[in-house]
């Protein structure tokens, strides 16, 4: 009976898990230098984790399920609800701000289609304990730079999510308006705001998009809403320093995010060529999360990479990457010099990528072996040459032969191998 893998998830082949990972060094050896440190936290959690402050359109999609003593969870559809949770359990003596991040798999029973997977990944920093524009800065910076460092073209647009729920409650309109509201933006359903809310303040406001001239506007349109006028001012503080660095962005502050728990400034990341699917990223400020899981009060901003969204953009790019090498291919010319050519092979590879044939070839069809793998050079070894205290060493592409003494054979592959 073929038992096939569960809708939306994925096998990857060694040559995908290859890119994967080298696409992840890159972006992980560039958040290292911004000081971040890794975590990881269970796949497997309260429902109700997710339930408190993630969002209706997030809990339409969680797989959710009765573990065998009754209790209900789910695979976490998201990271930064379980940071906050780990925050509270075990992180809170770490000296802020507390910079962390993880690359881990995530799950939402969505309809699959291209660039959307039920398992995908999402790779994510989290900064703890900082509420200032800078902190902000920092992390849009960031983001911008690992898409950079990959070699992508980006757009990159922000809102605040502050300014929008500052106005509604200047208004009176309770929590639960104001997270439909969002959640209305954010499915591109304005039209329904009209019914919802009515007021013509909001209705100005969140058509504003543009350049950094859009917050002058915004300062007209909330006219009489300082609270919201001053969290504008918030904004313009990031814009600033985002101008200095020279980054681009439009401004949106009809924004919303699928996940309720945002407070202030939010963004995105979107690239060509990925069709609708095509948001290789989304972050913000949520600055209640913290304390909502019983933690003290905490400011906090973060964003994800969805991972598998920017691994289908650079392809889409054709961003190259580099091919896979394997530098030496040992060759026993027979089962008699087993012993000597594992003993080689096992020094060899203290430094180098290194094959051995394994199936008792003869020497003619080891080497076509080696020109597969792309092998570089192939070590032949023979009993007559071991006699001496040598090797053969072929170089693969010239086919030139010379032996070598096996106690140079490092030293000689570290020089030819550059
Ligand atoms: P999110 O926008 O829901 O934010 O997800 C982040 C990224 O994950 C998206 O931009 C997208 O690239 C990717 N993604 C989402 N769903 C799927 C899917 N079904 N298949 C493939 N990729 C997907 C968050 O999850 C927040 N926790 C981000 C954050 C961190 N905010 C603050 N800190």
């Amino acid at each position: 009976m073929k038992v096939v893998k569960p809708r939306g998830t994925r096998d990857f082949p060694p040559r995908q898990m290859y890119e994967r990972n080298h696409v992840g060094q890159m972006i992980e050896s560039l958040f290292v230098r911004y000081n971040y440190q890794e975590i990881l936290f269970p796949t497997l959690e309260h429902s109700q984790l997710f339930m408190i402050k993630s969002g209706e359109e997030i809990g339409e999609h969680m797989y959710v399920f009765k573990d065998k003593g009754g209790r209900d969870v789910c695979l976490r559809p998201e990271a930064t609800a379980s940071v906050c949770r780990m925050f509270v359990d075990s992180l809170q003596d770490l000296k802020k701000p507390i910079k962390v991040y993880y690359n881990c798999p995530m799950f939402r029973y969505e309809r699959p289609q291209k660039g959307r997977y039920r398992e995908f990944w999402q790779m994510g920093v989290e900064l703890l304990g900082s509420g200032g524009c800078e902190a902000d800065f920092e992390t849009i910076y960031l983001a911008c730079k690992s898409m950079e460092a990959l070699g992508l073209e980006f757009t990159l647009e922000m809102g605040h999510i502050g300014v929008l729920r500052n106005l509604m409650a200047d208004m009176g309109l309770d929590e639960r308006v104001q997270d439909k509201v969002i959640y209305y933006l954010d499915a591109g359903e304005e039209d329904k705001l009209v019914d919802l809310v009515g007021e013509q303040t909001i209705l100005d406001l969140v058509k504003l998009e543009g350049s950094d001239g859009i917050l002058e506007k915004a300062g007209d349109v909330l006219e009489g809403y300082a609270r919201a006028q001053k969290t504008i001012g918030e904004l313009s503080d990031v814009v600033g320093l985002l101008d200095a660095q020279g980054v681009e962005y439009t401004i949106n502050l009809g924004m919303g995010r699928g996940l309720e728990y945002y407070t202030g400034i939010v963004f995105e990341m979107r690239v060509e060529g990925l069709g609708a699917e095509n948001q290789v990223c989304g972050g913000g400020r949520y600055d209640g999360l913290i304390e909502l899981f019983g933690g003290p009060p905490t400011p906090a901003v973060g964003f994800a990479f969805g991972f598998d969204r920017v691994l289908d953009a650079m392809k889409e790019q054709g961003v190259v990457f580099p091919e896979r090498e394997v530098d030496v291919l040992v060759a026993p010319v027979n089962r008699g010099v087993w012993a000597d050519a594992f003993e080689i092979v096992s020094g060899l590879r203290e430094d180098f990528v290194v094959e051995i044939d394994l199936l008792n070839r003869k020497l003619g069809r080891i080497l076509d072996h080696g020109n597969d793998l792309g092998a570089r050079f192939a070590v032949i070894v023979g009993p007559k040459d071991l006699s001496l205290g040598e090797v053969t060493l072929r170089d693969m592409s010239s086919g030139d032969q010379n032996t070598v003494r096996i106690k140079d054979l490092v030293e000689e592959l570290s020089e030819r191998l550059g």
